[in-house]
């Protein structure tokens, strides 16, 4: 049976101290989930939020890594340094980070080995921009994507990453994939798997949605057999709505 999950996103919100409050929250009404549930923070938040949660159900993620393992590289927090505040996961590959930040594809196959090096589980994220879905291009977006950063590692590695199909054109952008396109990729993306690392290895694959995913449409997305769970944005802000997100789950 693969991991069902949801989790949080925070990207570049909340001071620490507002980190802390929303945190408390989510240890206080996260008690017994029906999935896995994991918040990814700023850096400078991870050791606080992960001591806080250390006795909950809720796992933490930094939202990136270095791509070089230690050393002059001045301003950048390597993956060891991300596990050695307790985090469990690296949010790795987003579109805003190959998008404002020149991630290649190169670049994320690094990230992803020194994640996985550290014991730290990436939660990969893949997705078309608009004129890519526009052009009927998102199947070959997202397969180059996997390619490029993920499908040479070993299917003992691989099997230890989660997969978040987040097209581009629904981030923060209040329009979501319908459940039948998001039901589409991500049948799509497990068939890529099976024919990489066979059907094992993509049946126990867990492959997230993100973009616009909210309390009011998480559980129909949801519905679909190969979504196994959100990655979550704006709606991983407040404990209310991330809360309905994962009893949605
Ligand atoms: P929104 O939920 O704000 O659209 O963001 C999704 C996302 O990018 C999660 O990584």
């Amino acid at each position: 049976m693969r991991t069902k999950m949801v989790a949080g996103n925070w990207k570049m919100n909340m001071t620490l101290q507002e980190g802390v409050v929303l945190a408390t929250e989510l240890k206080n009404q996260v008690v017994n989930p029906s999935c896995a549930v994991v918040i990814g923070t700023p850096f400078i938040h991870l050791a606080t939020v992960a001591e806080l949660l250390k006795d909950s159900p809720i796992a933490v993620a930094a939202e990136n890594c270095a791509d070089k393992e230690k050393g002059a590289y001045t301003g950048e927090v390597s993956a060891a340094m991300v596990a050695s505040t307790g985090a469990e996961y690296c949010i790795l590959g987003h579109s805003e980070r190959r998008a404002y930040y020149g991630e290649t594809y190169e670049i994320l196959k690094d990230k992803v080995e020194l994640a996985l090096a550290n014991n730290l589980r990436p939660i990969f994220c893949i997705g078309e921009v608009k004129e890519e879905r526009e052009a009927g291009k998102q199947n070959e977006v997202v397969k180059a994507q996997l390619e490029g950063s993920v499908f040479h590692l070993s299917a003992e590695d691989f099997g230890k990453i989660v997969l978040a199909y987040e097209p581009v054109w629904a981030i923060g952008t209040g329009l979501t994939a319908t459940p039948e396109q998001a039901q589409e990729i991500h049948a799509y993306i497990r068939g890529l798997v099976a024919e990489k690392y066979g059907e094992q290895v993509a049946e126990d694959c867990t492959i997230l949605y993100g973009g616009s995913c909210n309390a009011k449409n998480a559980a129909e997305l949801f519905a679909n057999p190969d979504v196994d769970g959100g990655l979550i944005g704006g709606a991983s802000l407040k404990a209310a709505d991330f809360c309905a997100i994962i009893a949605a789950r």
